[in-house]
Formats: structure tokens, sequence, C-alpha cells
């Protein structure tokens, strides 16, 4: 195993000058993997300031997006030839099975072939003529990087979540400071090994594991950081978000949910319980988009809770590596406390447990719980309108369209929302009335590198993904010309 004994910064690997490590867990044996390099207040100073040399001085930020393409490239290729291998290290450090750790792998090197593209395109697109009223002056919009940005990103989709904001903020031209999740670390890594076999110039981008509060917190409190990008949950958002406040930082804050998933009694069953089951158990439910809360159509309801037990009971549960496992572990002992307290507190709430949420029979270690389903569940409870951020499904019955709707928006959050229909105008309109950033039609979570990703309400402030995600890493400046052989004629008449 390569070793993780290190942080990289400026185009090096270096101890962390308080020589600190932290022990990352496998979820499924319980056992350590490996130590890793903890940094602290004095190394984010080093990995911002190379990152700050790096953009004011060196050649990243002046190359053509052609030229940037051709490094983000092999960055996506870097990822290819190691996919397997990076998709067992990111199944030892989450949990989660091999075949969404492949497809994840896959989306990451994906993400940096797509932001390659819009590097390119930026060449082209990067100033446009602004018409102005008055003929005596000429202008242009000029699309430049927004200089150094930090990212802190989160434990469930680890080298992913890192590619969502490296890709794009290296396409603009900008340098950066990562910090992966202290639960995580290993792959965002093996992202800084491959990006610099991969060419990128030293301090374009600067990898620092460590915990929230001691590379984090600094992190988003540096001076030297002109832009912040944010996963994770709600009171980290906000606290990131009163740092960046201090010296008027850009940021951009993807959080947590509580998305709503509308289904109507003309649904075909199966499909119905396909994207529930897809929508909470998928990634073990650790997603900031899971549709958490279901809204079943009355005619619908009993029948559908039926078949929804019967198919989740067959869920296979195990070590990710094993062919055929579809829900791992949940990462941390933390998480599975979090979740198994959130079971226990629905039911104290009235609502009705009908499998599942404890640890499985047979498993004596490794931090696994049985998926859940929460039927009947009041709409005023915790459970109902808190995020669990595990295989926990919360279902209630609905009348009709405006109840669902009502019911769907009732949320401080507004990252996700699905409907399920036949009737394809329903679906439509309904689509155009929920309250949040990603409506999906008939699924739920397909998740596309092209298409914006982000939340209304407290599930965050601004987009990734898309073009959308590089505009996070853009300033657009204004430059104007006088063209008149006139004086201005104010003071000198
Ligand atoms: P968290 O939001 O505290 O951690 C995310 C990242 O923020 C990590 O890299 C962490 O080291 C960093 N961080 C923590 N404290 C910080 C601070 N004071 N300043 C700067 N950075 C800091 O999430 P955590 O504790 O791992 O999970 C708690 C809950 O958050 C979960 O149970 C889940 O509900 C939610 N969550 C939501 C995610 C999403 O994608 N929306 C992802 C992860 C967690
Ligand atoms: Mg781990």
């Amino acid at each position: 195993m390569n070793s993780y004994h290190q942080l990289y910064i400026n185009g090096q690997w270096q101890s962390p000058v308080k020589g600190g490590t932290f022990e990352t867990v496998d979820p499924c044996s319980e056992a350590v993997i490996t130590q890793v390099a903890a940094a602290t207040t004095e190394d984010i100073d080093l990995a911002v300031k190379a990152a700050r040399q790096a953009f004011d001085e060196g050649p990243w930020p002046q190359m053509s997006g052609s030229e940037r393409a051709v490094v983000l490239r092999r960055i996506a290729q870097g990822i290819r030839d190691r996919e397997q291998e990076l998709a067992e290290l990111e199944v030892r450090d989450n949990g989660k099975p091999l075949p969404e750790a492949l497809w994840d792998i896959g989306d990451t090197a994906g993400c940096f072939d797509f932001y390659a593209d819009l590097a390119e395109d930026l060449d082209d697109q990067r100033e446009q003529p602004v018409a102005l009223a008055d003929e005596r002056f000429t202008s242009i919009a000029r699309k430049e990087p927004v200089g150094v940005a930090g990212a802190i990103i989160p434990w469930n989709f680890p080298m992913l979540m890192a590619a969502w904001k490296v890709a794009p903020a290296l396409a603009a031209g900008c340098c950066m400071v990562l910090k992966p999740s202290e639960l995580t670390p290993l792959t965002a890594l093996e992202l800084a090994r491959i990006a610099d076999h991969a060419g990128l110039p030293a301090g374009v981008l600067n990898v620092v594991p460590g915990l929230g509060p001691d590379a984090g917190a600094p992190l988003s409190e540096h001076p030297g950081i002109d832009k912040l990008a944010f996963t994770g949950s709600v009171p980290t958002g906000s606290r990131i978000m009163q740092a960046a406040a201090r010296d008027i930082k850009n940021i951009s804050l993807e959080l947590g949910g509580k998305s709503p998933f509308i289904v109507f009694a003309d649904s075909d069953i199966d499909a119905a319980v396909e994207w529930i089951m897809f929508g909470i158990f998928w990634n073990q439910g650790e997603v900031c988009s899971a549709t958490s809360r279901v809204l079943v159509q009355r005619e619908l309801y009993e029948p559908l809770l039926k078949r929804l037990v019967e198919v989740t009971e067959k869920l296979r549960i195990g070590d990710g590596m094993e062919e055929g496992v579809l829900l791992g572990p949940l990462v941390s002992k933390g998480q599975y406390d979090k979740v198994l307290q959130a079971v226990a507190r629905g039911s104290e709430e009235g609502a009705q447990l009908l499998c599942g949420g404890a640890r499985p029979a047979g498993f004596d270690k490794g931090f696994f719980v049985q998926p859940a389903i929460f039927a009947d569940v009041p709409e005023d409870s915790w459970i109902w309108n808190e995020e669990i951020f595990g295989p926990v499904v919360c279902i209630r019955p609905f009348d009709d369209e405006a109840q669902a709707l009502r019911s769907a928006n009732d949320s401080r959050f507004g990252l996700a929302a699905a409907v399920m229909s036949k009737d394809m105008e329903r679906c439509e309109r309904v689509a155009r009335k929920l309250r949040a950033g990603i409506v999906w039609i008939n699924c739920s979570q397909p998740t596309f590198t092209e298409a914006p990703w982000g939340g209304y309400k407290q599930s965050g402030i601004g987009r990734e993904l898309g073009e959308w995600g590089l505009h996070n890493y853009l300033e657009t400046k204004q430059i104007t010309r006088y063209d008149s052989e006139q004086p201005w004629g104010w003071y000198i008449k």
C-alpha cells in the first residue's frame, strides 16, 4: 500500500509541521487501514501560500484553456489507468459496494474530461462584447479565474466530490487547496499523485487531509483564499459561511437535504419500489440528495409498502468487496450511532417501523445497519424533517396532488425531489412546483456531469457540475474603452 504519511504541498510530499497523524478506519472490519498525515494551521498556511504563489506568479492561470485541457485529460487517464485499485481503496475507506465505487471512479475520470472540454471552449468564449447604448465606448466582459480556491469535502463520495471541485477549478485557471474528510482521505491523496504525474505545475493543487477544526477551519478562515467550496452538513456549512463573511470570500455550499419523492397511484408498483430503494439505499443512504421522505397516493399505499418490505428484506448486506452485495457498512461508528438513534427516535415518535433499523444478524463487526422502512410517519416528527444520512426511509400517504406538493415543499431543505406517475403532464406540472434544485421524474438519483447540481433554501448556495460548475471558479471582468476623438470636456472645456 502507498504511504499516506505526508501532505502534498507545492508539488512536494512533506511531513506535517507538527508531525501529527490520524487513523482512517475500514468500516467493514473496523480495523485501522493506515495512519494519515494530519494538517494543522501551519500546514494550511503553507498550502495556501503555495497556491497563492502558483496563482500570482505561476504559469497555470496564464495558460490557454487548451493547454490546461491537456493536463486535465492526463489526470482523467491517470485515474482510468488505476480504476480498479482506486475503487477498491474507496471500498476499504468508505464501505460502499465495489460496483458503486467503480461507478464513482469512472465518473471522477469523466468529470476531468468534461471540464477539459469546457476549458477548451473557454478560449473562444472568454471575451464577449457588451453592447453599450453610448457609442463612444466599447466594452467587453471577460472571464478570469477567481484566484485561490479552498475546497472542503465530505466522505460519502470521496474521490468524486474532490473531482466536482478540483476539475472545474483547474479548468478555470484557479489554484486550489483541497481538504478531504478525515474519514476517507486516501483517494484524495491518490488524486494528488495522479495530478503530479500528469504534469500539473507545483502549487496548483495542494492536498491537506486533517480534522475539521484543525485543518478545515483554518482553511475557511485563511485570508489568502479567494473562494471556498464546501460540501457537507448544514451546521458546518453555516460555520464556513461565517468564516467567509469576515473577508467576503466567494462561497459555494452544497449541504444536506430531506428530499421528497411523490408517487402517484397510477405508477407501476415495481418501478416505484425500485426507484424508492435506489433513492435511499444506494450508497447506504449516505447521499445528500437521497429521497428519504416518500409520499405515496392512498390507493397505492398498502400494496406498495408490502412490496417494498418484501424486496428490501432480500437486499444483500455485507463487505463491499463481496460480489452481489448492495449495501455496505456506514462510514463510521459515529454515523452508525447517529442512524440507530434516529431509528429509536422514529419509533418513539409513533412512526411504524416495518423492517430493519438494527444491526443485521451474523455481523459482529462493522458499522452495518439493516435498511429501515418507516410508515405512517407523523409530519411534525423529527425523522420526517431531519436528515438521517443512512438507509432509513420515511413514508406517508397522501390523497391529492395539492396535498402532496404542500407536504413535499414543507421543508427547510430543497436539494432534490422526485415525482412518479404515468401521467406525464402531471409529472411535468409537479416538477415545476417542487422547490428543489434537482427534480427527477420517474426516477431518483441519476446524476450527470453536464447538468447543474445544487440546492434551494438551506440545502446550499450556488451550483456545481456542468457549465455552472465552471462559473463557480470564474470572475467576470468588464473592460471598457473610450473610443471617441472628442475630449471628455468635464473639467477642461
Ligand atoms: P461535516 O459537514 O462536519 O464534514 C464535512 C467536511 O467538513 C469534512 O471534511 C470535515 O473535516 C469538515 N469540517 C468539519 N468541521 C469543520 C469546521 N469547523 N470548519 C471547516 N471544515 C470542517 O459532516 P460530518 O460530521 O462528517 O457528518 C455529519 C452529518 O453531516 C452527516 O450525518 C450528514 O447528515 C451530513 N453530511 C452531509 C453531506 C452531504 O453531502 N450533504 C456529506 C457528509 C455529511
Ligand atoms: Mg475510513
